[in-house]
């Protein structure tokens, strides 16, 4: 069958890595990918939200199955308009996205159905929202209800930026996307991300990643779309994922199905491990970039297969099967980002780097002069790599990215610092 896959990132680099060895894909597409997209892929330039141009493309190329990876196209509406024509898209439609789309939303389904969160309340009124924030005091949470390029929470430290927080969201400094906000309690614990794979009535647990949102080593400076990943994550035991599942997922899946609106595709739920179990922090609608690359390094079985499944609505009784190795992926960026950055840097070294074994470098923001491969993003590579935990695949890891040369890059030194950390502790907990 023809694959299209949607979008141009290292999600949609490992996506692509996914469905090229599935032997139910003859022909792939992705438009519009990128430099490394381009080695398995025919890529087309199409934006993603050319709507028209992706179902032109479509009829004529005699696309089968289309898999959509960011969050954009989704919550605007593409696999709708893709099932009216008749085409087989993988992703929630419109009705399904507003899990990402709007904050307000799903707090709201949380409270009717009981599913564990932090305390918040709504406001479209900065008088109410001051009051509120002033009552309820530090830390404290400051949220956009629509989409903001993942920089539409605020985590607030003290009443004054709360306050500060709350007047320029409400003030449009993310446009419509605040014109609501939420104000909620500031948990405490670790962060996992959880994936399951929807076909509107079922779902099916994928793997768990950690993700680092924050730009420099030690989880400081400004947050990023992420700069690395790992899966499995240790703090997500079977008794964790088994109450995430029975607590927040699939009381998601009933509520979104009796609405009216039944969830097809990923459902990525941020959680925070507290000391009462797994918190929702958010939904997400898509596979996370890069969790998504370490999830189809570790993913055996046919990928495209069980995506096709879900799309179908046919995921009950499936399985999907993981490598029980640990994969990491440390994330190299244009220097300035998430700031200012310059494009059109060269990049030398990946086929060095791709030499050493179990190491992969799936292109986020590149593309190809002739031979020369320049950057074109602010996320530039993922290097990816397998090992027996993380600190092997770690150490494999940063020898790829030692491998490259592009002065005009860098990298978090520490990707998987937390894993590791608790693969020592139980290393010396069994050798004492
Ligand atoms: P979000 O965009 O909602 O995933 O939030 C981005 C980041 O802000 C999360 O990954 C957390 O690190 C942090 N965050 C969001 N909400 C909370 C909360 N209620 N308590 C603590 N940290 C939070
Ligand atoms: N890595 C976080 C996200 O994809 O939203």
């Amino acid at each position: 069958m023809h694959v299209l896959v949607i979008g141009g990132g290292g999600r949609e680099h490992a996506l692509c890595w996914g469905v090229a060895r599935s032997p139910l894909a003859s022909r792939l597409s992705c438009a519009p990918g990128n430099g490394g997209i381009a080695r398995l892929a025919e890529c087309v330039d199409i934006g993603m939200e050319d709507f028209d141009g992706i179902v032109d493309y479509c009829r004529t190329e005699k696309v089968d199955f289309v898999i959509v990876g960011p969050e954009i196209p989704l919550v605007a509406g593409l696999v709708d308009r893709l099932e009216r024509e008749g085409i087989l898209a993988f992703g929630p439609n419109q009705r399904g996205a507003i899990l990402e789309g709007s904050k307000v939303f799903t707090k709201e389904l949380c409270r009717r159905h009981n599913i564990p969160t932090a305390a918040y309340e709504r406001f479209t009124d900065i008088t109410a929202a001051r009051e509120y924030i002033q009552d309820r005091g530090a830390p404290i949470v400051v949220k956009a209800d629509g989409l903001a390029a993942g920089k539409g929470a605020i985590v607030c430290q003290t009443v004054e930026e709360a306050l500060a927080a709350a007047e320029d969201v409400l003030g449009g400094q993310f446009g419509d996307a605040g014109n609501e906000i939420v104000v909620e309690q500031f948990m405490v614990g670790e962060e996992a991300s959880f994936f399951a794979l929807c076909d509107g009535r079922n779902a099916l647990p994928l793997a768990t990643a950690q993700d680092h949102k924050a730009v420099f080593d030690g989880d400081r400076g400004p947050n990023t779309g992420g700069m690395g990943a790992y899966s499995p994550a240790p703090v997500m035991t079977d008794e964790m994922c088994q109450k995430t599942m029975e607590r927040i997922i699939l009381p998601t899946m009933r509520a979104m199905e009796q609405d009216g609106r039944p969830f097809k595709g990923v459902l990525y739920a941020g959680l925070m491990i507290t000391e009462r179990g797994p918190q929702l922090i958010e939904y997400n609608v898509r596979f996370g970039d890069p969790e998504c690359q370490v999830l189809l390094s570790r993913w055996q079985s046919d990928p495209l297969a069980a995506m096709i499944a879900a799309a179908k609505g046919q995921l009950a009784g499936y399985e999907v099967n993981w490598s029980d190795r640990a994969a990491i992926t440390v994330v190299m960026a244009a220097n300035g980002y998430p700031g200012d950055y310059a494009k059109n840097t060269e990049i030398r070294g990946v086929d060095e780097a791709e030499a050493i074994s179990g190491v992969s470098v799936l292109h986020a923001g590149t593309k190809l002069d002739g031979e020369r491969l320049l950057s074109n993003g602010g996320r530039v590579l993922g290097v990816t790599a397998q090992g027996v935990d993380v600190r092997e695949a770690q150490a494999r890891a940063y020898q790829g990215v030692d491998a490259m040369d592009w002065p005009d890059g860098f990298c978090r030194r520490d990707i998987g610092w937390r894993a590791i950390e608790r693969e020592e502790e139980q290393e010396s907990e069994a050798s004492s």
